[in-house]
């Protein structure tokens, strides 16, 4: 699948929108619109429940995003969070010196009378046998040498511009967790294992930022710092690695649970030359994004690196006591860090469909409900009709006391159904005639409403009084033909389906 198809998606159906639009955009910033940022708040919502509200183990914070500057030395991000960075010296473009060569390149062949062609990455030109060597973007300049380029925006706290006034917009959530570690466990009374897990915002000046919302300079982090006993054995293995191989194989159950398939989903261990300065072992899941395998999130043994480090530098203890050891040590940490936008992406690619039904295309996503940005449409039949539409609006109003629930009546029911089945929602609601009866013919209506299944297209009548128990069970994860075995399908189907 393209990536364009889920950038116009995203656009035309309010998931994503480029950030400043109207003034031409603001380079890899995206802002997300009112089914984005629905869709974004469910992923945090279930990762912050399954990870910290029902374990015992785990505990959340959410810090700020400014911090102390020494914070960014002790971690090492001043003296190593760069990238090497070529420039064109003919069209300035700028590369990342170890992402040129994945390219596609412009090449002026010298075979062809100097014609233009676009070879793809890696290749040589078919007609000269040449291999790039100039810039990839306008095939004329020569490139730079290599430079370091540190990715970590710089700002002035205070109204004085002045060296002792910078400061750093977070270029990962990690940091604060180490930095709190002793306020954390002094105050919630911890004993090892435990972890301290929190979402949000961090910043990183990418030289090629791109592909959509996968490589962006804001983006938001989903990061867990789970601190392990360095002594301590687990089913005989030292506990870091344990609990390592643990996070790798929850992460994984986690994505699956929500969704992606396990055939767009693999594990990646870095190699020993590739391990961040901080890392003794590190294992990406990787998954297939449309722009082809890539990291979905990584999971790192950082040992007692971060936490030594600040020890270091702020002069402050940052120890457990092991009261049956009777000694202090210093916690190993294993690190699980996803990217909420990019597994918004993951789930967005791996949720869209294109089906045929009866001889016309069908675009759906298939979003798990728990992720689904709108749980429930409701639709009346015939919108000229007072009391189908009242109706309607009362069931949507009991309904979204409890979930996101829309209403609708703003084309025939057919393409209603077609429009909530491309933003994935995954029942809807139809009020007709026989719910409300006909008073001026004299007949009463059965106070039943036609229930549609996004993914089957089936449809069950269910009594307007039922609706909430209905949905809340089909909601938690039951069958949609457990649930509507109970009820009869609709007479004459409401709309096609
Ligand atoms: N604390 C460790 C850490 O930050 P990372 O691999 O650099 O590790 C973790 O980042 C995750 O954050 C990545 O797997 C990715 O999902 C997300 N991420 C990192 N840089 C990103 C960017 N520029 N745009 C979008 N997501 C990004």
């Amino acid at each position: 699948m393209n990536m364009d198809v889920l950038v116009s998606l995203s656009k035309r159906r309010g998931f994503v929108f480029q950030s400043s639009e109207i003034y031409g955009g603001t380079g890899s910033c995206w802002d997300y619109g009112p089914l984005g940022v629905e869709l974004k708040n469910n992923i945090k919502r279930v990762w912050w429940r399954d990870f910290v509200q029902t374990r015992a183990d785990m505990v959340g914070i959410d810090a700020s995003i400014l911090m102390h500057p020494t914070v960014w030395k002790a971690s090492g991000h001043l003296d190593h969070f760069t990238d090497p960075m070529v420039d064109c010296r003919e069209c300035k473009h700028r590369f990342r010196a170890d992402h040129v060569d994945a390219l596609p390149w412009v090449h002026y062949c010298p075979a062809t009378k100097g014609n233009k062609f676009t070879i793809p990455a890696g290749e040589p030109c078919g007609h000269c046998g040449q291999r790039r060597t100039l810039c990839p973007n306008c095939g004329k300049g020569d490139l730079t040498a290599p430079r370091q380029f540190n990715l970590m925006f710089k700002t002035f706290m205070g109204p004085v511009e002045e060296d002792a006034a910078v400061t750093y917009l977070r270029p990962e959530t990690a940091q604060a967790m180490f930095v709190n570690f002793d306020n954390v466990l002094q105050s919630m009374r911890l004993k090892l294992p435990f972890g301290i897990a929190q979402a949000g915002r961090s910043f990183r000046n990418e030289i090629t930022p791109g592909n959509f919302i996968f490589r962006t300079r804001e983006f938001e982090q989903m990061e867990i710092e789970y601190f392990v006993n360095p002594n301590d054995r687990v089913d005989g293995r030292p506990a870091d690695e344990y609990w390592h191989d643990r996070w790798i194989e929850d992460c994984m159950a986690w994505f699956r649970r929500y969704g992606l398939s396990p055939d767009n989903l693999r594990l990646r261990e870095h190699e020993r030359d590739e391990l961040a300065h901080y890392a003794k072992r590190t294992v990406d899941i990787e998954y297939k994004f449309p722009i082809g395998w890539s990291e979905l999130m990584g999971i790192a043994n950082r040992t007692d690196f971060d936490l030594k480090q600040h020890s270091k530098w702020s002069g402050k203890s940052l120890t457990y006591f092991d009261d049956e050891r009777k000694e202090h040590v210093v916690p190993f940490v294993v690190e699980p860090a996803a990217g909420v936008d990019r597994a918004l992406l993951a789930f967005m690619a791996d949720a869209y469909r294109e089906e045929e039904v009866r001889g016309e295309k069908r675009v759906v996503l298939k979003f798990h409900p728990e992720l689904a940005p709108i749980k429930i449409a409701v639709l009346p039949l015939l919108k000229k009709r007072d009391d189908i539409v009242r109706t309607a609006h009362t069931i949507r109003a009991e309904l979204a006391r409890h979930w996101r629930v829309v209403y609708d009546d703003t084309a025939a029911i057919g393409r209603l159904y077609r429009r909530q089945d491309e933003v994935g929602t995954p029942y809807c609601v139809t009020v007709d005639v026989q719910t409300v009866g006909d008073s001026e013919r004299g007949e009463t209506g059965d106070f039943r409403v036609t229930i549609r299944d996004r993914d089957s297209m089936e449809q069950a009548r269910v009594p307007i009084a039922e609706l909430g128990a209905v949905f809340r069970e089909l909601l938690e994860g039951a069958a949609w033909s457990q649930v509507s075995a109970r009820y009869p399908a609709p007479p004459v189907k409401a709309s096609g389906p």
